[in-house]
């Protein structure tokens, strides 16, 4: 049973309880500073793959300061006492739209990874979904996430059979709704990673699916060094810069759940993804640590969200700290929003519990932000709740 469930009637009395408590939190309850406080906890490598961005970090940059350009008008005396902030999203039910970004290597934020999130996430019933570049595999998430909702990230790799046995063993595993990452056919210039000579991967760390997978050890070289064959076995099948619109024809081969591309910023994308059939798009550049100049995740939102969305399920992530965040992302047309870093300096700064404690903050912003501007749910955010300056 998940925390609301069990009776949190809204998720701002989670402010009571702080209040009530009497204890200061360990973590910052300023959202937008959980980056600074997180980075003292992390190794250097640690820190240069998590927290640094593509490039000169123009666009993660970009990311932040659209969310900044827009400010929700509160309206008043509308009684918002009967906040709702459930929802369904593609037969997934939810607390609030609030789901855990597909986020790899988790280890490197704390030693735990993955494990610690899905079950913050399971004990909030929020929506985990897990990465194909995990340093746990599929079962082993499935096991420490119980009953609760999980979604599956896939890489397209160039090993067909890889695609194949990855999403059995999703299915297997209690995975529901598949997310295909498109915006990594290589992985972005990222000078801070550059710098250290360090890719987690080639390192053997985030192999873990690949790893347990019998379809990609059937092909492993010999080698007498287990890790070092796996590692570059990787390397040969990712990244797959070749891969195209038909390129994606196999996936409703072998999955019968519903399938987001993620990685969307043009209007022309998402509308060949909705006339392709997808069931979702994430509006996503992947946090700025892709292609580093692309254009503000939050800019792209509102007219993509116009031309798709009563066809298809837009999603968001690339910027998000605060609720206010998630409020605006859901005011622009958003069903729901992906946090990415914000959880994860969580992990980083005390496991499951700092997950929790990112969650918990989160939601508890985001209830007092729609009722503070005058709304009874996220559902009666939209763009007419803000300005643009
Ligand atoms: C990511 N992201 C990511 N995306 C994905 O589809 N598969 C993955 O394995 C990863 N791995 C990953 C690792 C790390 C360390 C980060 C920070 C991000 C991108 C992620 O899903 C999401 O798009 C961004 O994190 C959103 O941007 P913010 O919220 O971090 O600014």
């Amino acid at each position: 049973m998940t925390e609301r469930e069990a009776g949190t009637r809204h998720p701002s009395e989670h402010l009571m309880e702080i209040f009530l408590g009497g204890v200061p939190p360990l973590i910052t309850t300023d959202l937008a500073k959980l980056e600074a406080q997180a980075a003292a906890t992390l190794s250097a490598e640690a820190y240069g793959y998590i927290v640094a961005n593509a490039g000169n970090g123009a666009t993660a940059r970009a990311n932040r300061a659209a969310f900044d350009r827009w400010r929700l008008v509160p309206r008043m005396l509308r009684g918002v006492d009967k906040r709702n902030l459930g929802c369904e999203v593609l037969g997934t039910s939810m607390p609030a739209p609030i789901m855990i970004a597909p986020v790899g290597v988790q280890t490197l934020a704390h030693p735990e990874g993955e494990l610690a999130t899905v079950r913050a996430a399971a004990k909030l019933g929020i929506p985990y979904i897990h990465s194909a570049a995990a340093a746990h595999s599929f079962e082993e998430v499935a096991e420490a996430g119980g009953d609760a909702p999980r979604w599956f990230q896939l890489y397209c790799v160039t090993d067909g059979d890889v695609h194949a046995s990855f999403l059995r063993r999703a299915k297997a595993a209690g995975f529901s709704t598949l997310v295909v990452t498109v915006d990594t056919p290589m992985l972005g210039w990222r000078p801070s990673d550059i710098n250290r000579a360090f890719q987690p991967f080639l390192r053997g760390l985030g192999l873990a699916n690949y790893t347990s997978d019998p379809a990609f050890r059937a092909k492993l070289p010999e080698s007498s060094d287990a890790g070092v064959a796996a590692a570059t076995h990787w390397a040969g099948m990712f990244p797959n810069p070749g891969l195209t619109w038909d390129g994606l024809s196999f996936l409703r081969r072998h999955w019968d759940g519903p399938v987001l591309l993620k990685g969307i910023c043009a209007v022309d994308d998402a509308r060949r993804a909705a006339d392709a059939g997808f069931d979702g798009i994430v509006v996503s550049n992947h946090g700025g640590r892709q292609l580093d100049g692309a254009v503000a995740a939050l800019d792209v939102l509102p007219e993509i969200a116009d031309a798709v969305g009563s066809r298809m399920t837009v999603l968001f992530d690339s910027g998000v700290r605060t609720g206010v965040d998630v409020a605006k992302a859901l005011a622009l047309g958003a069903r729901a929003v992906l946090l990415g870093r914000s959880f994860l300096y969580g992990l980083a700064l005390d496991g499951q519990a700092g997950v929790e404690h990112v969650l918990r903050c989160t939601l508890a912003e985001l209830d007092l932000t729609a009722a503070l501007s005058g709304h009874a749910g996220h559902q009666e955010l939209s763009p007419a709740s803000m300005v643009f300056r």
